[in-house]
This record gives structure tokens, sequence and C-alpha cells, in this order.
């Protein structure tokens, strides 16, 4: 049942991995969330995947939010439960070894603007709706999006979409910091795989590096930050992609990284 509910497609070292549940708008269960677990895991341990595309099914959503109908019941102990899945799954996106990019081809609300924020690049469709409607329910953000927007898009960003509820549009999503990219819905798919490819060409221990230095110096003091992408940096020179980086650079040639 789980391996319907997120389909894994994989093209030139670029995995896809599409939630669907287009008939709720890919609302996130627990069943869902698990399968999502299971994908990411998956494409960590997979040095054949070179980077991760995430997306949602059918043509109106990404990621409508949490499963409203299988969390109105739950008591608080199971409430916390769940929210502790879904920062595990967004945790486990946001510390892969390899870049992940949200696709964002319509709604991305609550959870489902918690999973894009989970991701190191985020390509809207110009189409897409971005929110954290859950004061409307009565609750709140659960899935770490609290304070991964405070982190993308400042204080007043955040308390503005959290407290209001009202979702934005992909352009002013863009103009806040949530989104890296907007283009035209009919182009999302292309202008995304554009992208994706570019990853998969690049060197794979220096992407690493990039996402370790930027999730930690994101944490951390300067001087620690610092200390880290001095250490990541010389960490480089051990490698065979950058000999065969500076050297394609000196002959004039496109270089073959390896990940070595
Ligand atoms: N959880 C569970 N089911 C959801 C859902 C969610 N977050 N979002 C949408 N669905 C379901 C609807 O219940 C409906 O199911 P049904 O056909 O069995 O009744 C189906 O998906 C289609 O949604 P619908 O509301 O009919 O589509 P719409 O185009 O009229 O509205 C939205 C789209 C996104 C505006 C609306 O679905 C919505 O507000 N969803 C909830 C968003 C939200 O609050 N997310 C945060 C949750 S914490």
């Amino acid at each position: 049942m789980s391996e319907h509910l997120v389909l894994v497609a994989d093209d030139a070292g670029i995995r896809r991995i599409t939630v669907n549940r287009p008939d709720k708008l890919n609302a996130l269960n627990a069943a869902t969330l698990d399968a999502l677990q299971t994908a990411f895991d998956a494409a960590a341990a997979d040095a054949a995947v070179r980077v991760v595309v995430l997306t949602g099914a059918g043509p109106k959503a990404f990621v409508a939010g949490a499963d409203i109908a299988e969390m109105a019941d739950l008591r608080p102990t199971e409430g916390r439960d769940f929210s502790l899945r879904g920062q595990k799954l967004m945790r486990t996106i946001e510390t892969l070894p390899k870049p992940v990019i949200a696709m964002v081809n319509g709604f991305a609300l609550g959870g489902g603007l918690e999973l894009a924020m989970g991701c190191h690049l985020r390509i809207a469709a110009d189409s897409a709706k971005v929110g954290q409607p859950e004061i409307n329910l009565g609750l709140i953000p659960g899935f770490g999006g609290s304070q991964r927007l405070l982190r993308l898009a400042g204080r007043s960003a955040t308390l503005e979409l959290c407290l209001l509820g009202a979702p934005v549009t992909a352009e002013r999503a863009l103009q806040l910091g949530i989104v890296t990219r907007v283009v035209p819905a009919a182009d999302l798919e292309a202008e995304t795989l554009k992208i994706a490819a570019q990853l998969a060409a690049s060197a794979p221990l220096a992407l690493r590096a990039t996402l370790d230095v930027v999730n930690i110096g994101g944490e951390c003091g300067i001087e620690e930050g610092l200390q880290y992408e001095s250490a990541q940096f010389g960490l480089m020179f051990a490698t065979d992609d950058m000999r065969e980086g500076t050297r394609a650079f000196v002959e004039r040639r496109k270089p073959a990284f390896a990940g070595r």
C-alpha cells in the first residue's frame, strides 16, 4: 500500500519522489509520512542518486498539508508523536547529503510548505499558493514550519503567515524569500529538471560540503561556522573531484565528477 502513496523514479542520477494522493491534494497522513521517510532514507543511501526532485501528483497541489481528517481525533500525546514524525522527515530531507529540490506545482499549505522548506531549493509554478493556515484549524505548524519559516523569511513574514493563515502567491513568496524561483506553470517541470541535471553533473562531495556548512553555519556562531568552513574547504583538496575540476578548467574542457 505505502509504495503507492509515494512514487519513486530514476533518470540519469535524478531521483524523482512524488507524493501520490491526488484525490486528497497529497495531504500527509501518517502512512504517507512513513513512505516519504523510507524514500528519502533510500535516496540518501544510494550513491547513484545525485539529486532528488520532490513533487506532488495531480494538477492542483504539491501538498495541501497534514491530513486534517486523520488529525481531527488525535489526543495530545498522539498529536505530539505526529509532529515528531513529520519533524523527523523534514530534518532527514534538510540534512540529506545531496541536494533536494521541491518542485512546487500547486498548493503548498501547512505541512506542504513545511515539506518544501525542508528542501534545499524550491522552484514554484507561478500558479502555486503557499501558506501556514493551521491557525484556521485552531492549530499551529507542527512539522518545523514556525522555525524554518522564521529562518528563511524572518519574524515579520512568519508572524504574518502563521497568525493570519492566508496563503500567498508564488510571486509574494519569492519576495519574502520563501521560494527560490518562480516559473510559468507550463515550464515548471523543464526548468526544475534543468536545475536538477546541473546538480547531477556537479561535484557530489562539494555539494555535500556546501549543504553541511550551510546547515551547521545556520545554527552556530560566526567563529565556529568559519572554522567549519575552513575544515571542509581543506577536505576538498583530498578529493579526486577537486583535482578534476581545477584540471578541466585549465584544459578548457567540461569536468567529469565521480564523487571521490
Ligand atoms: N487534509 C485532508 N484532506 C484534504 C486536505 C488536508 N490538508 N486538503 C485537501 N483535502 C481533501 C479534501 O477534503 C477533498 O477531499 P474529498 O474530495 O474527499 O472531500 C479533496 O482533498 C479536495 O480538496 P477540496 O477542498 O475539495 O479542494 P478545493 O480546490 O476546493 O480547495 C484547498 C483546495 C487547498 C484550498 C483546500 O483543500 C484546503 O483548504 N485544504 C486544507 C489546507 C490546510 O488547512 N492545510 C493545513 C493543514 S494542517
